[in-house]
């Protein structure tokens, strides 16, 4: 299902220009719904972090994770509420300024080693805790995104359990909650398994160790298609199983616990698409296909080249697109580097595309790009970063990022040449 007609984006992109990023609010919502049946959802922010993409997501009544510096600031600043645990910090290090962040506005921190967790007793004794776990398996989309198992520098490992709680009884720290958080893009063979772990994970120690226990953290991972015949995730088989889990450690513990989900691309990614132009066709002989050059590159979508991702596209114009011949495409951008691809399977294959016969000044729109899109944006070739447009319910287009200018690049250098500048 289309999420945006062709003649809207056409519209955002003259007024706005291109490349950008352009996310249905409506969408957001629907994809928020899907997950109420949990107690908690917890928006990954990672995938999209554009404060209005965070009011909105609070507004909904979904909390934050966060996993850095940066990004707790953008928690704050939307208004998520530190002591009512709306925004937590997941990391498996803290650096010294984060750690003073966190103690000073309370804000909860799931541990994801055991020295983070005895550095922050040792500097917060009292704090309110989860620590992340790893259960010892991991699965992603690709081995870049799976964030379990021994090969992943993720997680307390799952055995030492015990050593956590003898740095919680140590310090008097109170453990709220249990995580795991196996990767992303994961298959559901092993979201399954993954539930099952929790069980065995509380059962490794005593009760009376997990006597503050408030939640569990079923973690993101959660898939989306991104072709077409691929399914989509059955919600509620996935539920089901994570509350007959939380039910059973209620029993254990006997006590009421919440049960939390962490998604990030759940939420966002087919919420998004990123509009390019389209500035040259490139020839190339018969047995190989042309190239459309858009004016993204892979320092505004970095998928493909990262992870040899695949994204659905569309060519659209001002005319219909739809009786135009179809062509086998390439599609490129502009960086000089021929990893630049948008078209390409891991490892750097380039693979092509039937499209639309597409002509210079027509868009080609990514789709499926609102999760890990604008987020994982870089300067790369000193490119600034692209405006980002929301699409409220009522069909508004508003701006909520703007394109980052070239000035804004070069300003943090400016002034250390101009120290040198001196100096001579
Ligand atoms: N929780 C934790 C602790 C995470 O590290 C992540 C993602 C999530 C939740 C959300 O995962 P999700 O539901 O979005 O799968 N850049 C990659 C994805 C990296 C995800 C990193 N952590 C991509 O573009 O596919």
């Amino acid at each position: 299902m289309e999420i945006f007609s062709s003649s809207q984006l056409v519209e955002i992109a003259h007024q706005f220009g291109t490349p950008i990023w352009v996310y249905s609010a409506e969408q957001i919502r629907k994809n928020i719904r899907e997950l109420k049946c949990f107690d908690t959802i917890r928006y990954a922010q990672k995938a999209a972090s554009n404060l209005n993409i965070l009011r909105l997501m609070k507004d909904e009544g979904v909390m934050v994770d966060s996993v850095s510096l940066g990004e707790l600031a953008r928690s704050l600043r939307v208004g998520f509420d530190p002591k009512a645990e709306e925004v937590i910090f997941t990391a498996d290090l803290i650096d010294f300024s984060t750690l003073e962040t966190v103690i000073e506005k309370g804000i909860t921190v799931n541990a994801g080693s055991l020295d983070m967790l005895r550095r922050i007793g040792e500097h917060s004794p009292g704090h309110r805790v989860w620590v992340r776990i790893n259960p010892g398996f991991g699965h992603g989309h690709c081995n870049k995104t799976n964030t379990g198992g021994p090969q992943s520098k993720h997680g307390i490992w799952h055995t030492d359990l015990p050593e956590v709680i003898e740095i919680v009884e140590k310090y008097e720290l109170k453990l709220i909650g249990i995580h795991m958080h196996i990767g992303s893009g994961v298959d559901y063979e092993h979201l399954t398994q993954v539930c099952k772990s929790m069980m065995n994970v509380i059962e490794s120690v005593d009760v009376g160790g997990l006597r503050n226990l408030e939640a569990i953290s079923a973690g993101g991972g959660l898939t989306v298609p991104y072709e077409k015949d691929e399914p989509e995730m059955d919600i509620q088989q996935y539920f089901s199983q994570w509350d007959e889990m939380k039910k059973l450690v209620e029993k254990v513990l006997n006590k009421k616990i919440q049960l939390e989900v962490e998604p990030g691309r759940f939420l966002v990614a087919n919420a998004g698409v990123l509009v390019t132009q389209v500035h040259s066709i490139q020839h190339r002989p018969k047995d190989a296909a042309d190239f459309i050059l858009v004016d993204a590159g892979f320092n505004d979508l970095m998928r493909p080249s990262m992870y040899g991702s695949y994204h659905g596209m569309s060519v659209i114009s001002q005319n219909d697109t739809k009786d135009r011949p179809i062509h086998e495409y390439a599609v490129a951008g502009p960086l000089c580097e021929s990893g630049d691809v948008f078209t390409q399977h891991e490892g750097g294959i380039v693979t092509t595309r039937h499209l639309p016969q597409a002509q210079v000044g027509d868009f080609l729109v990514i789709h499926t790009t609102g999760a890990y899109g604008a987020s994982m944006s870089s300067n790369y070739n000193s490119r600034p970063l692209a405006a980002e447009v929301l699409v409220e319910s009522d069909g508004t287009a508003r701006l909520i990022r703007k394109r980052q200018r070239i000035e804004d690049l070069i300003n943090l250098e400016q002034k250390t040449l101009k120290i040198e500048d001196d100096l001579f």
